[in-house]
């Protein structure tokens, strides 16, 4: 599958950035919404720059109270990158906190949003909601949108690969750039989001059929998972309530189990595991008709995870024997992100004319 480049991100430089909150292990809806993706986007090699960090700092604006858990995801989150192929001969992978620039340039766009603006953000407005902060709102948690601007600007990036949930922080970086540039004069470039052609990929339903995959409700397959793991979670799977006996008729649309499948299984999975049929499409009509039972379904998906999952696994044991490699890695890509983020923030500074010592 192709990733097309749309034509306003072929006017200017093309600079990929994305980005992950080190709160836990990386999942199968990040694999499909996003990792696969990125992967893909790294091996077209249709771009000049591309980077891909651990957001530590975001990841404190809600988690500040318990900064060890952070701190050993910075390396579960490394290494689930480096076991699904991103390869830092191609990508400069970093760490956020590691940028003191990064801060220094939120610093600079704070002036440039309202406190009702902030409020207005739509996922910033749900993530208080349910965090219950009632009028207890953490100035730095408010403000993360400000510090993903500075993110995504500090390394001109253009291209920003996010789900459907991060759109408003792009619009919100967006608004920040044209604010800056229209003061300060034309210093930040403008960044797109690129979003998932394929719908079923933005958003895997847990386990449990709930709306998404979520740490904190207990309904995901880890990329880490071992294959027994992943098993038992499969077999347990959320399908039709109303498919009782093979011989029902059952419901592919609302099933978890065929959502992963569309998101998953291609037709050579289909030719190694399930040969009796084609495509998908067959399978499906066949559960709709009645005569195919869950288990004979969840036993091809188990077998079509364990194919993507398997590769991902010997690599992470690679990368877990040789730790020392995996922060290695992280030091040379901090080092070099932190250099493209000094040029830019030399560039604000002179802007905003406070660059005193520079004549
Ligand atoms: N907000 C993103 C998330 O929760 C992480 C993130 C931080 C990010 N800074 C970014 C993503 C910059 C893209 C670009 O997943």
């Amino acid at each position: 599958m192709k990733i097309e480049m749309k034509e306003e991100f072929i006017a200017n430089k093309r600079i990929i950035l994305t980005g992950d909150r080190p709160t836990g292990n990386l999942h199968l809806g990040h694999y499909v919404g996003s990792l696969k993706n990125r992967v893909e986007l790294q091996n077209q090699g249709d771009y000049d720059e591309m980077y891909v960090f651990i957001a530590d700092v975001q990841a404190l604006t809600d988690n500040f109270n318990n900064p060890r858990k952070v701190r050993d995801n910075i390396k579960e989150v490394a290494i689930d990158y480096l076991s699904v192929g991103l390869d830092p001969a191609k990508v400069t992978i970093f760490v956020q906190s590691m940028i003191p620039e990064l801060a220094e340039l939120t610093v600079y766009y704070m002036n440039l949003v309202t406190l009702a603006r902030l409020e207005r953000n739509p996922t910033v407005k749900s993530e208080i909601k349910q965090k219950d902060f009632g009028n207890s709102i953490p100035v730095g948690f408010l403000n993360y949108p400000i510090s993903q601007a500075a993110d995504i600007t500090a390394f001109q990036s253009t291209i920003i690969p996010v789900g459907d949930d991060q759109l408003p922080m792009i619009e919100q970086t967006r608004e920040i750039v044209r604010s800056f540039n229209n003061i300060y004069g034309d210093t930040l470039v403008e960044p797109n989001a690129l979003i998932s052609d394929n719908k079923v990929c933005r958003r895997l339903p847990g386990t449990d059929g709930k709306a998404k995959m979520s740490k904190s409700l207990g309904n995901c397959i880890y990329l880490k998972d071992d294959s027994e793991t992943v098993k038992k979670k499969v077999m347990s799977m959320y399908t039709d309530p109303n498919h009782i006996r093979v011989e029902d008729p059952g419901d592919t649309k609302n099933n978890a189990v065929f959502i992963y499948l569309e998101a998953l299984a291609t037709d050579e999975h289909f030719e190694k595991y399930l040969p009796l049929y084609k495509n998908l499409d067959e399978l499906k009509a066949h559960y709709e008709k009645g005569g195919l039972g869950d288990v004979k379904v969840k036993g091809f998906l188990y077998d079509v995870i364990e194919d993507i999952l398997t590769p991902i696994r010997e690599k992470r044991k690679y990368y877990e024997e040789n730790i020392d490699l995996v922060y290695d890695i992280l030091k040379d890509g901090t080092k070099k992100a932190e250099k493209k983020a000094s040029e830019t923030l030399k560039e604000v500074k002179k802007a905003m004319l406070i660059d005193y010592f520079e004549e």
